[in-house]
């Protein structure tokens, strides 16, 4: 392919840089980088077909902020060269990320963009995001489909699984650790949940989800992405001078299909006026507070009543010396033995918090 194809019919003029494609067994296809765009081009049908399917998909997601803009495609009646070709909004090159938190909560709400428009990427691997000031947009959607759909399997797994296998790969250049850690904390709770693997449509959609100690709302954020009725519960005050649920709120706004509901409220009050069952229920580095404010015994009961409600529990809590431990949690198996009262319990993942001389399991019960 040249430039002057493409220069007669005014759409891409000037320097065009090869910067990427591939060829395999069906063919070719040619990524250019041109002062008007993003141009891709190909001489064979299965890529015309993955090209055209990247195009629709693009058109789907237009507007959203999270994928480059269509601009143009041509079939082959109108190209002496190729076969076919497309032109596409130019995204940029990636620049390094700054604000770790910022990235992950840009790849929740990438993901939530795409799945209320019902589409799945398939492909969400690093190489196929363009991050710039922290705010990720997808690129290369030729694998893309209707989320009904199984689809290709180029990546057997879902969007929201690749989503944050890319952020817990990522340690931020400003050292909040936190950012990997609530990546592979959610990637845990979705494999327990059977929900990693894309078979068509949302396996969790509909499931009602209480996140109990939800600070900001970055877990009610990920299972609303998931398409279930997402809570988060918190009293709102946990650094000086915050409320975190106010903040929350902001953050989560613009998230689609919807935001999370966000309920600034003391946890044993609401959990004593809400007698509705829940599907899914989590409660990660809260419970030391929760003894803090009511004593031991209130903490249990309370524990004990929010089990008793949920089709699986998942608890995570700072073993004694990490931070507002209890003395009766001095290592993991103290936590499992004491979840055990109440059901199956099984240890998902260990992570170390960095900065303290301690690491924090997951556990889940059902
Ligand atoms: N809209 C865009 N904006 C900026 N850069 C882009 C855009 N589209 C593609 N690129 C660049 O071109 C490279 C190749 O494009 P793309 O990922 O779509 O195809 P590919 O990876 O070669 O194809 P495949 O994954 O099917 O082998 C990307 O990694 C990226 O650097
Ligand atoms: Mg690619």
């Amino acid at each position: 392919m040249t430039a002057s194809q493409w220069e007669i019919d005014g759409l891409a003029s000037g320097d065009w840089t090869h910067i990427g494609g591939h060829s395999n067994a069906q063919g070719a296809m040619a990524v250019y980088r041109t002062p008007d765009g993003i141009v891709k081009a190909t001489q064979d049908e299965y890529s015309e077909l993955s090209l055209s399917n990247e195009m629709e998909a693009l058109g789907v997601m237009s507007g959203s902020g999270f994928a480059p803009e269509p601009l143009h495609s041509m079939a082959d009646k109108h190209l002496a060269g190729p076969r076919y070709a497309s032109l596409q909004a130019d995204a940029g090159v990636s620049e390094p990320i700054t604000d770790g938190e910022a990235f992950r909560r840009g790849m929740i709400k990438l993901v939530g963009a795409m799945r209320h428009r019902r589409l799945r990427h398939g492909d969400l691997t690093e190489p196929n995001l363009v991050i710039r000031g922290n705010h990720p947009v997808a690129i290369d959607w030729q694998e893309s489909h209707w989320i009904a759909d199984k689809g290709p399997q180029k990546q057997p797994w879902t969007d929201s699984f690749m989503a944050m296998r890319d952020v817990a790969g990522i340690a931020a250049a400003d050292g909040q650790m936190d950012t990997p850690r609530v990546a592979r904390r959610w990637l845990a709770v979705l494999t327990e949940l059977g929900a990693t693997i894309h078979r068509g449509g949302l396996p969790l959609e509909g499931q009602a989800f209480v996140d109990f100690g939800c600070f900001m709302g970055d877990f009610p954020a990920l299972a609303v992405i998931e398409g279930m009725v997402a809570a988060g519960v918190d009293a709102g005050g946990f650094r000086t001078g915050e409320n975190s649920i106010k903040i929350g709120r902001g953050i989560w706004e613009d998230l689609h299909p919807h935001p999370p509901v966000l309920f600034e409220s003391n946890i044993f009050d609401w959990v004593a006026d809400n007698s509705n069952p829940f599907e899914v229920t989590m409660m990660f580095s809260t419970f030391p507070y929760l003894v803090q404010q009511q004593g031991w015994e209130a903490a249990e009961r309370l524990v004990s009543e929010i089990i008793a409600r949920s089709g699986v529990f998942f608890f995570e809590c700072q073993l004694a010396g990490d931070g507002p431990g209890p003395e009766r949690f001095q290592v993991d198996g103290n936590i499992a033995r004491w979840l055990e009262q109440w059901g199956d319990v099984k240890a998902l993942v260990t992570i170390p918090v960095t900065g303290r001389p301690a690491s924090r399991t997951v556990f889940s019960v059902r």
